[in-house]
């Protein structure tokens, strides 16, 4: 279900667009719907509709079905506009694109139940049940869901709530839909009302019931996604450093995509992780790192307020390179086994080949850089001439020195030598000196003005 509108969100986007880890809330209801392997997953739209079947229209692991229902008549009337695209044969799980966190295991547990015969809900004991459906029971039997506005004070007093996830049969399921009505106190066709039509049919209805109130919290405001976000951030810390990574504050990583870590992986405070990023064994990270879509080979040591984003290129970085502080690897950026990048160092679509070093204050962008280079302080590839990038290339064991300009395309030739304060607009030869800046003039004795003396 993803039709309903979420006005306390306040938000132009519909509310399951919403991101949760920088991912929309359905899409992480979607994902755990593919750990079950389902057949097939329906999306019940309405309130940005188009909106929502736009974001959702990537190919996924998931065969996706989109159905609309207009206007939102209530989960009874969402489910119903589903009823023609359901084989009779199969379970299903209503699942509510607002409730992120649900995990597998328990809608696994709740389809056992299920067993293809009886209805299953998932239900949670919560000590302040109030605004949700209560499950009433006979003995141990479930015998109705009783939403809140409809409840006697006996029944409020009831703390078993439904979650709003159960599995049906799907035969079942299209019987009871069509005999639903709106004869309560909100006026709406309630899904839950099918209880009462189970227990008339003399289908058993179970409760999995569940202690973990984050799997069937739903987002409703900012503050409740938030909750949230912090929620799943803390479930992905606790499984890294299960793994054996050491976080040195678990409340302060954010994961907002896959974080791969080999064997030893130390991170530091505040560091932010986005798309796909591997660390080897032994990788360091340091305090106040974003690093996104991004390969860091063993051994190598990112320090402190380092950026780095490889968006669709990719960032590489070799075994036992150092990296920061304050360092920046754009897309593109493949740096070898023992390569320096210092502080206030950029580095965009350019190799540099093993123990290359650039320690501070440059510029890298469209560059070869061959094996330990040194490339000095203050220096740029100028790759840009207003219209198209060219290419630098810089051979082996050259040293550039400080405050150089390299006006591509060029290549300074192997061992070269390019004195501090050059702007090169040649190709150099192998070995050579090359010096391009004015040539220095001291005069010997030199009398600075003095000012007149006042008359
Ligand atoms: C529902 C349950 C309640 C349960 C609670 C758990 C009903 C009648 N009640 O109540 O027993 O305790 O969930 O959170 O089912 N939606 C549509 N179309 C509609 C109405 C809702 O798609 O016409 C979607 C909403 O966007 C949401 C989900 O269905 O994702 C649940 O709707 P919501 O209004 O939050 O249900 P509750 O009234 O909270
Ligand atoms: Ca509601």
């Amino acid at each position: 279900m993803a039709a309903g509108k979420g006005t306390r969100m306040k938000s132009q986007l519909p509310k399951v667009l919403q991101q949760l880890a920088h991912k929309p809330l359905v899409q992480h209801v979607l994902a755990t719907a593919a750990q079950l392997h389902a057949r097939s997953a329906v999306v019940i739209t309405g309130h940005g509709a188009a909106q929502v079947e736009a974001a959702l229209s990537h190919p996924s692991a998931l065969a996706l079905k989109f159905v609309r229902q207009e206007p939102q008549l209530g989960t009874g009337h969402a489910v119903q506009q589903a009823v023609p695209v359901l084989a009779d044969d199969g379970v299903v799980v209503v699942l509510s694109g607002d409730v992120p966190l649900t995990q597998a295991d328990s809608l696994e547990a709740l389809i056992a139940l299920c067993a293809g015969k009886n209805l299953a809900l998932l239900t949670l004991d919560m000590p302040d049940p109030t605004g949700y459906g209560r499950i009433e029971r006979h003995g141990d039997a479930v015998c109705a869901i009783v939403e809140h506005k409809d409840a006697t004070p006996a029944q409020r007093a009831l703390t078993e709530i439904y979650s709003g996830i159960m599995a049906v049969p799907a035969r079942l399921l299209k019987g009871w839909l069509a005999r639903l009505d709106n004869k309560n106190a909100q006026g709406e066709y309630y899904l839950t009302d099918i209880v009462k039509f189970a227990v008339q049919d003399g289908v058993r209805v179970l409760a999995h019931t569940i202690t973990d109130a984050v799997q069937v919290a739903g987002i409703n405001s900012p503050v409740q996604l938030a909750e949230l976000e912090r929620a799943y951030q803390h479930r992905v810390a606790l499984a890294l450093m299960e793994q054996g990574v050491r976080l040195k504050d678990p409340a302060r990583l954010d994961v907002r995509g896959v974080l791969e870590c080999a064997a030893d992986v130390e991170i530091d405070v505040n560091c932010i992780f986005e798309g796909r990023v591997s660390l080897g064994e032994g990788v360091k990270i340091g305090a106040n790192c974003v690093i996104a879509n991004c390969t860091i080979a063993a051994g190598a040591v990112i320090h402190s307020f380092t950026h780095i984003d490889g968006e669709k290129l990719g960032v590489t970085v070799g075994t036992d390179a150092r990296v920061g502080p304050f360092a920046r690897l754009r897309p593109g950026a493949q740096l070898g086994v023992d390569v320096h990048i210092g502080n206030f160092v950029e580095v965009k679509n350019s190799t540099l080949a093993k123990g290359a070093k650039a320690n501070h204050l440059a510029y890298l962008g469209d560059a070869t850089v061959g094996e330990r280079v040194n490339y000095g302080a203050g220096s740029i590839t100028a790759n840009y001439d207003g219209a198209n990038k060219h290419r630098t290339v810089i051979e082996a064991d050259v040293h550039i020195g400080s405050n150089c300009v390299l006006v591509a395309p060029i290549t300074i030739g192997a061992g070269g030598t390019v004195g501090a304060g050059s702007t090169i607009t040649k190709s150099t030869e192998a070995g050579a000196l090359s010096v391009a800046r004015g040539k220095q003039v001291s005069i010997a004795n030199y009398q600075r003005p003095a000012k007149k003396p006042k008359a």
